[in-house]
């Protein structure tokens, strides 16, 4: 069959990364996390000494870190500058950054350009997970589906996924993240007008796989 690309968009704490690797798992193709990319970038201007909050002066940093994805689902990696950036991508530094950073139109201009060369490069396909896949990154995606879940069922899902988390700090973090992430300029989180949504709120991770699965194989 020919090459199929799946955009997977939503807010934090639906199932995308968890869904968007196990269906590229299960049916052989590659899988980019575009959230990883720009927490990559948000990491460098941090360890680089640029201010995430002074707009120009990340916009001016914005293309100097290398930032390399590896596309396998059952073993995802990114690189900085050739540096392993797995771990301290995920610290609350950054998450508490990324949403600032990746609203400057020069960053999303960069990154955007590499996802759409990724998922070009993808012989048998790609499961693409992000904000704006759908909409602007790959606006001609075979299957778009927006992920969704009552703001409760998220947070319980990341206050799960990190250690001693408290689950009312954590929803108000998420909170705040995805209204700066629906709330700004350059292509904000939003769900394409040909997406097919799913509320994730009441189901396993297994029947939101599932449901996933089954959509990509009519789409074949
Ligand atoms: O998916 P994850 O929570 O790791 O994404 C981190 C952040 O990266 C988001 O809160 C958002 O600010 C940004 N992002 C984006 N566009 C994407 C993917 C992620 O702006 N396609």
């Amino acid at each position: 069959p020919a090459a199929v690309i799946v955009a997977i968009d939503g807010p934090s704490g639906t199932g995308k990364s968890s869904t968007s690797k196990a269906v590229a798992a299960k049916l052989g193709l590659s899988y980019l996390d575009t959230g990883a990319q720009y927490r990559a970038i948000t990491w460098w201007m941090l360890t680089n000494g640029v201010d995430t909050a002074d707009a120009a002066a990340v916009a001016t940093a914005s293309a100097k870190p290398a930032i390399v994805s590896g596309t396998d689902p059952s073993a995802p990696t990114i690189t900085v500058d050739g540096v392993d950036a797995s771990g301290p991508i995920r610290t609350q530094e950054v998450t508490s950054k990324v949403s600032a950073v990746s609203a400057v139109p020069e960053v999303r201009t960069r990154i955007t350009e590499l996802q759409r060369e990724i998922a070009a490069g993808a012989p048998e396909g790609i499961v693409v997970e992000g904000r704006d896949i759908g909409t602007t990154v790959l606006p001609d995606a075979d299957l778009k589906i927006f992920l969704t879940a009552s703001p409760e069922a998220r947070a319980a899902r990341r206050s799960g996924e990190t250690k001693g988390a408290d689950v009312n700090a954590t929803k108000e973090a998420l909170i705040k993240r995805d209204a700066a992430d629906s709330g700004r300029k350059t292509s904000p989180l939003a769900k394409a007008a040909d997406a097919v949504e799913v509320d994730t709120t009441d189901l396993t991770l297994d029947q939101v796989i599932e449901c996933v699965v089954t959509l990509v194989e009519e789409k074949r």
